[in-house]
């Protein structure tokens, strides 16, 4: 960038900031409130800590299904503020309603209430549709009833299948879905398409995780799954701190370096800034279009068996593994090509599988610690 062009872009912020100052003092207040939907849950309490740390008005809602009270608690101690909660089941429409009567004036929302267990939505389809897409049209349909809106779905990598070219883009096709969660995310994508399309003071942006693992590096907050986790890093922890015998890699005979499939493990809080990068792109009006999509991921790909070494380097821990079938449904590798993301918004992943690893490792020995005391 030559100087002219750096001074004009200087211009264009400046003008960008003053809009949106002015567009605060007009509804006279200087803060954005924001709705973050399933709060409480792994993405969505770290993502609310980075909206509190920014100085965001916070509204959690979260009906507690996959997530605890506690992770409020969390939240507190790492901020010292305590952002407003209402434990609400989106799939009741007059909640929604009377939810965004009670907050007339949010600004955003983070929308990351939904399942997300492939196995349990090949079971019981319905209740995926039901809850990930009734209630993304209930909240969709309160929000756009606004003159202006911004709007951030919680999408996946997940909608492109297995790919036909590393590293996967923005440009590469949406494949036919291999679940119901797969699907869910992929209607869900398209219904904010096409809302978007009619309601122009509408603006969203579909953010497209590759594997988020890893903790607040407190310690405070992390992943809590419910049972036996289904993902690899939870597994891996649980592990390493005995509370599984050991680890099944799922097939060691695919077409990559070692055998085992590759992944761009991606660090929670590095998510979390994301979401707010996008966020303020929506609410200072910078965005082109009123509907966008992003990848985030780190662009590198790690096999499972990269992952259990990075673990026993960085904890000191040796994981016992076994080589194990291939589990039904997985594609071979999967990383991101992040350069819309960092050409657009201008956001990187800044740490490292071993930074994650590492974090993930702290949070799982607080949890026992903390259920040893309550035994
Ligand atoms: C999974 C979902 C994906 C979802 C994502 C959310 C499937 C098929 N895909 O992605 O749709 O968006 O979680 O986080 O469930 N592995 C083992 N042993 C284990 C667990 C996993 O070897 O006990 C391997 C898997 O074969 C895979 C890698 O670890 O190669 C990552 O697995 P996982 O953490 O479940 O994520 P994905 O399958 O990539």
């Amino acid at each position: 960038m030559n100087p002219f062009q750096a001074s004009i872009r200087c211009t264009e912020e400046v003008d960008v900031n003053i809009f949106t100052i002015l567009q605060r003092i007009r509804k006279n207040k200087m803060k954005s409130k924001i709705l973050v939907t399933g709060g409480l849950g792994f993405i969505g309490s770290h993502t609310v800590v980075a909206l509190l740390e920014q100085d965001y008005d916070v509204v959690i809602i979260d009906n507690l299904s996959n997530s605890s009270i506690e992770v409020l608690g969390g939240i507190t101690k790492i901020t010292q503020k305590t952002p407003e909660f209402e434990n609400l089941d989106l799939r009741n429409k007059d909640s929604v309603i009377q939810f965004f009567e009670k907050y007339p004036d949010i600004d955003g929302v983070i929308h990351f209430a939904a399942s997300k267990a492939v196995g349990e939505s090949v079971e019981n389809p319905l209740l995926y549709y039901e809850n990930n897409l009734n209630t993304l049209v209930y909240v969709l349909k309160q929000l756009s009833k606004k003159e202006e809106a911004c709007f951030i779905f919680s999408s996946s990598c997940t909608v492109y299948g297995q790919a036909d070219e590393m590293p996967i883009s923005e440009n590469a096709p949406v494949k036919k879905a291999m679940s119901p969660y797969g699907n869910t995310k992929q209607i869900g994508e398209e219904i904010i398409r096409d809302t978007c399309k009619v309601h122009p003071g509408l603006k969203a942006i579909s953010l497209r995780y590759f594997n988020p693992i890893g903790a607040h590096p407190s310690g405070e907050i992390g992943e809590l799954p419910i049972g036996t986790p289904q993902n690899l890093v939870p597994f891996i922890t649980q592990t390493a701190i005995g509370k599984r015998e050991r680890l099944s890699v799922y097939g060691d005979d695919y077409p990559t370096g070692d055998g085992t499939c590759i992944r761009d493990y991606i660090h929670v809080m590095d998510l979390a800034e994301a979401h707010i990068v996008a966020l303020k792109r929506l609410l200072e009006k910078r965005s082109e279009n009123n509907y966008d999509v992003f990848n985030l991921g780190t662009g590198k790909g790690n096999s499972v068996l990269e992952v259990i070494n990075t673990f026993e380097e960085v904890t000191g821990k040796k994981l016992p593994y076994k080589i194990a079938d291939r589990r039904e449904g997985d594609i071979t590798a999967a990383y991101a090509d992040t350069n819309k993301a960092h050409n657009v918004l201008n956001w990187k992943a800044k740490f490292t599988l071993g930074d994650a690893l590492e974090s993930a490792w702290k949070w799982e020995k607080k949890v026992i610690e903390k259920e040893n005391k309550e035994s």
